[in-house]
């Protein structure tokens, strides 16, 4: 068994569509992620994913970003704002995880900070369920930790969901509700189809658990790198500072140039279920794990330029390349929430009334609009609890 790296975005693109590859990246996150969509194959995921695309369209993603998140937002920051200052780290996972529990379909009926922190606790416990592999310590310990936590929170928040969820779909049955009563979320999309593609308690939660960290800790993650970026970036081109206080286009730029240089996840990984040749000749044998080096890919200059490397949030690229990369990619399981968490690239025909900006991009100009300046007696601090490279504390400070 041979371990393939993939480096091209010709050969990246070809492993992510071809069907004969299968998910290897979480083999060693099970306890959350065993059969969530994205460790599902085949007709098992193909029926998955039919189902849960009737959520993630663009009309859902305009509600949420219009009607729906801006009050989440405010209420989130407002505390912040008030204080003067943020750590970053925290407020993202915070503000990405009140989002993510909306699309997911987490109640929070309570509405308390209590309730919102025993979420909160929970959603750190799934994060490092579902990075398993990459933790330092000891790993059955952990699992049985997040085994436990996992029924906690079915019965704390996914019980009474459910419950009130097949009451309306009951109420919708008999015509006493029209069907815009009915949550958009992720849990009502999987009860309401029980009866044509059904799932178990245990899958149920994994799944909900899933929608809430992979809403939420990419979301979250890329959030503190693209304000870093940004914050590198004046440093060196302060003529910029105009635009990074005052221009949404220019912040979502931003956020798409970190997210390629950044991937959240920095590799994808497959199995090869049969013998593969790809077109650039590269022989995969069965068995052998397939890596794509996202990293390396998102850099390529055919696509990006002789610069491919640095942060560029003013980068101009060609019709047809993605400004983050294949970060969020392609294929059978490319992100279902790209659009949601990215938005759409702003083009001549945009306006910034009608555009989707995704919520990153949104997050992030709300710090902008806000004043948000790095503090200068509180530097950054990475994670050292992973070996993947996030930061663990990351404190700002607010002001005109
Ligand atoms: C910056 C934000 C995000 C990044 C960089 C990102 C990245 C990715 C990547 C790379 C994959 C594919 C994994 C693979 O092929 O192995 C993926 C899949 C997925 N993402 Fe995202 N994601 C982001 C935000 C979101 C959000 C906001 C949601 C949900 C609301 C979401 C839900 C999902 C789901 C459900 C899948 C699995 C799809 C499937 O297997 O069919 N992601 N994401």
């Amino acid at each position: 068994m041979a371990e393939i790296v993939i480096t091209t975005p010709d050969d990246a693109r070809e492993v992510y569509r071809h069907k004969q590859l299968r998910q290897a990246l979480y083999d060693a996150g099970e306890v959350v992620m065993e059969d969530v969509v994205v460790n599902l194959h085949g007709d098992e995921h193909r029926q998955r994913r039919r189902l849960e695309n009737r959520l993630f369209r663009r009309d859902t993603f305009y509600e949420y970003e219009r009607d729906m998140f801006p009050s989440i937002i405010q209420e989130t920051v407002d505390p912040y704002l008030k204080d003067g200052k943020a750590e970053l780290v925290d407020f993202g996972h915070q503000l990405m995880m009140n989002l993510a529990a909306v699309t997911a379909g987490v109640d929070r009926p309570l509405g308390t900070y209590e309730e919102t922190s025993r979420l909160y606790d929970y959603l750190t416990t799934f994060i490092e369920g579902a990075t398993l592999g990459h933790y330092i310590g000891d790993v059955e310990t952990k699992r049985a930790e997040i085994e436990k936590k996992l029924e906690a929170f079915d019965k704390e928040f996914l019980e009474p969901g459910i419950a009130y969820r097949n009451e309306l779909l009951k109420k919708f049955g008999r015509g006493e509700i029209p069907e815009e009563d009915l949550p958009r979320d992720v849990l009502q999309v999987l009860l309401r189809n029980q009866d044509k593609v059904p799932m178990t308690r245990e899958s149920l939660r994994r799944e909900i658990a899933f929608y809430l960290l992979a809403g939420a800790h990419t979301s979250a993650t890329a959030l503190t790198r693209v304000v870093h970026n940004i914050f590198k970036w004046l440093e060196d081109h302060p003529d910029d500072e105009e635009k990074a206080y005052n221009d949404k286009i220019f912040l979502q730029k931003a956020t798409h140039e970190t997210i390629r240089l950044q991937p959240s996840s920095p590799t994808a990984a497959r199995w090869a279920l049969e013998d593969i040749g790809l077109r650039s000749g590269i022989e995969i044998i069965k068995g052998d794990k397939v890596v794509i080096d996202l990293e390396t890919v998102n850099r390529d200059k055919n696509s990006y330029g002789e610069d491919a490397e640095e942060f560029n949030p003013n980068r101009e690229l060609e019709s047809g390349i993605t400004p983050w990369g294949l970060s969020f990619g392609q294929g059978m399981h490319a992100c279902i929430g790209q659009d949601l968490a990215a938005g759409l690239v702003f083009d001549t025909n945009s306006t910034e009334d009608d555009h989707l900006f995704g919520l990153v991009p949104v997050a992030v100009q709300t710090l902008f609009l806000n004043g948000c300046k790095p503090d200068p007696s509180n530097p950054p601090e990475m994670d050292d609890s992973t070996t993947r490279p996030y930061f663990g504390k990351y404190p700002v400070l607010f002001g005109s």
